[in-house]
């Protein structure tokens, strides 16, 4: 499938900024031979991503120029970018110089800066200059000094068709000549929610290019700025909808399969919904076994169960997934989502599904993508656009997600927004009936096709998970608390006789 991020839509030649997510932000990077701000408090990662820029320019054959005024000493700025992995000791001092401009500055001002700027760009063939701390420049220029200087460095950048980056903190309330003359403005923010803060980065304007618009996040590691475009804007332009499939894989399981009306179809998003305890973890399981059995690759995406915990799971159960995922047949991805940015996990997710090309996909669980999420109100359009993804890439996906009523007599119908965006919807509940804990489900929505309106208990057996019969009589399953008629007849159903408080449960391993 086509990845609209990426193709240029502007033929100008792009200046790589070293980070993936931002060059997809900036459709390919740069347009070489702009003036570029970037902006941001203190301690935000200026200067790392504008040592990153220039790493990966002089990977990519360039040389660069970096500029300081009054900012930290070339030491410590290198002593900061040492412990990155871009980093690359031979390349500075030859094809990546430093040159500090404070006493041009303090002696001539933006003149003595420009006048020494030009002389070096030209002695060193830069084709990257960075002014780091061009505020200091604002402040020391009278008049239309500073605008005048901004000038002459775009005119500089024209003749010798160099990429010019400037670094400044946002000045408050009024607007900065920088900010006017830049051909493109980066910003970053350091945002708090609560207890929990994140750097996220965006791109205010670009000239000559569309951009991804919105506030991405961003983290600062030891491979200096990780960018995560943010996922309902970069798959804004939906892919075309893959053909209309019309295979359907099925959980391997009659009873649960008739009730789906042969199984989820290939490509389409299912999720399951259910209280704790309920069986989510294993109806996942199942759904990968009875891939496996019928040689489809198949991708656990699990922010709870590590794999040994779910092969284990899996045995209990009768499946034998072990040899599956020592054969690469199938994937297990942990991904605990602590302190991991939303759309850090969809690309985590995206990226093994491009990786691993399974038939079948399990996310245990979509709760893991709302704790992620700081902004809960981006959680429906993040999902529409996830889940197009996934049907993009023509994966059948099981999604699980935790429901929390646990008993009421209210029976709510929980379609919450991933509901409402998958094609079919199980929900799986737990009530009690003649003193005993079941477990049932039901389909609430299914595809184009009218879901069997039958609620149906779930047994686990030796050999994985089936519905057994529905309970015909029972009234009010749904709110937890089942009830038989007066007559105390058993609850029967077309599949025959429920067992009252039936021996099936005891060798029950299930959990949620
Ligand atoms: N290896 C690393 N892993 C994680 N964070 C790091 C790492 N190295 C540096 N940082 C963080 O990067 C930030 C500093 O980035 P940088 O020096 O680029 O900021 P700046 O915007 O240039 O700041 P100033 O305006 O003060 O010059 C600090 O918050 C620091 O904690
Ligand atoms: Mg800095």
């Amino acid at each position: 499938m086509t990845d609209h991020t990426t193709a240029p839509p502007s033929d100008l030649e792009r200046v790589s900024t070293g980070s993936a997510g931002l060059d997809a932000i900036l459709r390919g990077g740069l347009p070489r031979g702009g003036l570029y701000l970037i902006e941001g408090r203190p301690g935000t990662g200026k200067t790392i991503l504008a040592g990153q820029v220039c790493f990966a320019h002089l990977a990519a054959g360039g040389r660069a120029l970096y500029v300081t005024l009054l900012t930290e000493s070339h030491s410590r700025m290198l002593a900061q970018l040492r412990t990155l992995a871009f980093y690359d000791a031979a390349a500075v001092g030859e094809s990546l110089y430093f040159l500090s401009a404070t006493r041009p500055l303090e002696a001539e001002g933006p003149r003595g800066v420009l006048d020494l700027v030009r002389q070096v760009i030209r002695e060193r063939g830069a084709t990257l200059l960075v002014i780091d701390g061009v505020a200091a420049v604002r402040e020391a220029a009278t008049g239309l000094e500073f605008k005048r200087f901004l000038q002459d460095v775009q005119a500089l950048l024209e003749s010798t068709g160099a990429t010019g980056l400037l670094l400044a903190a946002p000045v408050g309330g009024a607007v900065a000549p920088e900010q006017t003359m830049a051909d493109g403005i980066i910003t970053l923010h350091d945002r708090q929610f609560g207890a929990y803060d994140e750097l996220q980065l965006e791109v205010v304007k670009c000239r000559a290019t569309a951009y991804l618009r919105g506030r991405h996040s961003v983290e600062i590691t030891a491979a200096g700025l990780v960018v995560h475009p943010r996922t309902e804007v970069r798959y804004a332009a939906r892919p075309a909808p893959p053909p209309a499939a019309e295979a359907q894989l099925g959980f391997g399981a009659p009873g649960l399969d008739a009730l789906l009306g042969g199984g989820p179809r290939a490509g389409s998003v299912t999720v399951a919904l259910g209280s704790p305890g309920t069986g989510k973890t294993n109806l996942g399981l199942q759904f990968l076994a009875a891939g496996v059995r019928a040689g489809e690759r198949g991708l656990h995406f699990g922010a709870y169960e590590a794999p040994p915990r779910l092969l284990a799971e899996a045995g209990r159960l009768g499946l034998d997934l072990g040899d599956a995922a020592n054969r690469g047949l199938l994937e297990l991805v942990w991904r605990p989502a602590l302190g991991v940015s939303l759309d850090a996990l969809a690309e985590e997710l995206l990226a093994a599904v491009a990786r691993h090309r399974p038939a079948r996909t399990v996310v245990d669980g979509l709760d893991a993508f709302g704790h992620a999420a700081l902004e809960q109100e981006r959680l429906p359009r993040f999902l529409a656009a996830l889940f197009q993804q996934l049907r993009g890439h023509g994966v059948t996906t099981l999604a699980l997600r935790e429901q929390q009523e646990f008993f009421g007599p209210a029976a709510p119908i929980p379609l919450n927004g991933a509901a409402e965006l998958a094609d079919n919807v199980v929900f799986l509940r737990t009530a009690e009936l003649h003193g005993r804990l079941r477990r049932f489900v039901a389909v609430l929505k299914l595809g184009e096709g009218n879901p069997d309106p039958a609620i149906r208990e779930l047994r686990f057996t030796g050999a994985g998970i089936d519905v057994a019969g529905g309970f015909g009589n029972a009234e009010a399953i749904l709110t937890g608390m089942a009830r038989l008629p007066a007559s105390g007849d058993a609850a029967t159903t077309d599949a025959g006789t429920v067992p009252r408080g039936g021996s099936h449960a005891a060798d029950d391993p299930g959990r949620g």
